[in-house]
């Protein structure tokens, strides 16, 4: 039993070519985000296009138990009627952001400097993961944090009276953290400052100057600058949420691993601090062409045409970790159906995802007959092309760590079974269905 109902296993086996278009649901970072900002705004923020997956529906919940009000207009399309900047009222209960990392701890930042007191918890994924990263500098706004050992929820927020402003530099690359603080500073006075020796997605800073905010970004020896001047009016916006980069690597994977696989992938978001997964698979020599490009909702967007193709093992610069750090699950399926070793470094912070994410990939690599070497902080996949198969995955309450996993069995000799697909529905709810028109060929399976 996991925490969204009764475990569903799958399996996934080889498929014809898939065919065919995918449409990729809204980016998850953003849709949170509009509906956090859009609950910070003064007026109506209208948002199409937005992510209708657990993690998201969750967030919607909490802003309208923080007093905004969230409506549903139709498939995608949302709106928000905000509260201002510093107008959100104390919940009655407890905040369950559910699996949702990002979504419990933008909210934290967002509520962090406004004087009510706010208990959150989650699943038991979130609910072992760090949270002193995003409570450590909230205290420095004079917010107050109980939270059980090592700071894990559930936990008690309370927000500061008299917030100060804030300078405060990262210590590991996280949009999560930055954003957090960005989002406290709006109700602190003066200028909060956060500075980030190696960029991470630019989503919140992008979208707080479209909802009106003095944002800047300078790039400096000490990494980017970025500067908000606090207490500002946002007014609501209308915001076209893009298609998710991190969920359309998963049927551009699947097309990469199955033998005459020719699939378009349409509007997907091309933001440069998110598509280094593309850029690494263009290196392996995947046949994938961007048209189309444009802007769209202020992101930079490109059709994709994928089609499959001989992939080479390729070492990937570890400066890359935070433009991809999300696809580093799917990038080692596609390095074991590739020639040659596939060497993935700097990359740590997977351990402290929706699960232990090397950990998860290296043990369910291993028992379908993958090569694979770990460390720390670095995953290194001896590709041969064959892969045995025959295994069943776990997933640990892990969306993308399932995805991989089918991708896997699409390309495996024998089928690989995962012990729970439920997990999917945080972030790409149609998945399944989607991947089974494209042409992919999976099973229901009993417990
Ligand atoms: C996210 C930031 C990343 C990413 C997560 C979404 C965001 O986490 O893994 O899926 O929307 O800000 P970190 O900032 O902790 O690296």
């Amino acid at each position: 039993m996991s925490s969204h109902g009764p475990a569903r296993p799958m399996s996934a086996r080889k498929s014809a070519p898939l065919r065919g278009e995918a449409l990729i649901p809204g980016d998850k970072s953003i849709s949170h985000r509009s509906l956090i900002l859009g609950a910070l705004s003064v007026g109506e923020t209208h948002i199409t296009g937005l992510l209708e997956g657990q993690d998201v529906l969750d967030t919607g919940k909490a802003m309208q138990a923080f007093g905004a009000q969230v409506e549903r207009l139709g498939e995608g399309e949302w709106v928000v009627n905000g509260v201002g900047v510093g107008g959100f009222a104390e919940p009655e209960g407890v905040i369950d952001c559910g699996n949702a990392g990002t979504g419990v701890r933008l909210i934290m930042g967002a509520m962090a400097t406004t004087p009510i007191t706010v208990t959150f918890t989650g699943d038991a994924s979130l609910r072992s993961r760090p949270m002193g990263r995003i409570t450590d500098p909230l205290k420095l706004f004079g917010a107050e944090a109980v939270g059980r050992e090592g700071g894990r929820l559930p936990l008690t927020l309370v927000g500061a009276k008299n917030p100060l402003p804030v300078r405060y530099a990262t210590p590991m690359p996280s949009a999560q953290v930055k954003s957090a603080v960005l989002l406290a500073g709006l109700n602190a006075p003066g200028e909060t400052v956060v500075i980030e020796a190696e960029a991470t997605r630019d989503h919140t800073e992008r979208m707080l100057a479209g909802f009106g905010a003095d944002i800047s970004t300078e790039v400096t020896d000490e990494g980017r600058v970025i500067t908000l001047k606090g207490q500002p009016e946002l007014r609501g916006q209308r915001i076209a949420v893009p298609r998710d980069p991190s969920s359309a690597a998963f049927p551009v994977a699947a097309a990469l691993l199955t033998e005459g696989s020719d699939i378009i992938v349409p509007g997907i978001g091309q933001n440069p601090t998110r598509n280094g997964i593309f850029t690494t698979l263009v290196e392996m020599g995947a046949d994938i062409t961007f048209e189309n490009e444009r802007l769209e909702g202020g992101e930079p967007v490109a059709d994709l045409r994928v089609r499959f193709g001989p992939l080479k093992g390729v070492e990937v610069p570890p400066a890359r970790a935070p433009s991809m750090i999300d696809e580093y699950p799917i990038l080692a399926v596609i390095a074991a159906t590739a020639q040659g070793t596939t060497v993935m470094r700097g990359i740590k912070e997977l351990r402290v995802k929706e699960c232990d994410r090397i950990d998860a990939m290296v043990c369910g690599l291993r028992a379908n007959g993958v090569d694979i070497e770990e460390g720390e902080d670095f995953m290194i996949v001896h590709g041969t092309g064959k892969i045995p198969g025959g295994a069943t995955c776990e997933t640990h309450l892990d969306h993308r760590i399932a995805m991989s996993f089918l991708c896997l069995g699409m390309a495996s000799e024998k089928s690989v079974k995962i012990d729970d697909a439920g997990p999917i529905e945080t972030s790409f709810p149609d998945f399944i269905p989607l991947m089974e028109r494209l042409g992919a060929n999976f099973r229901r399976e009993n417990t």
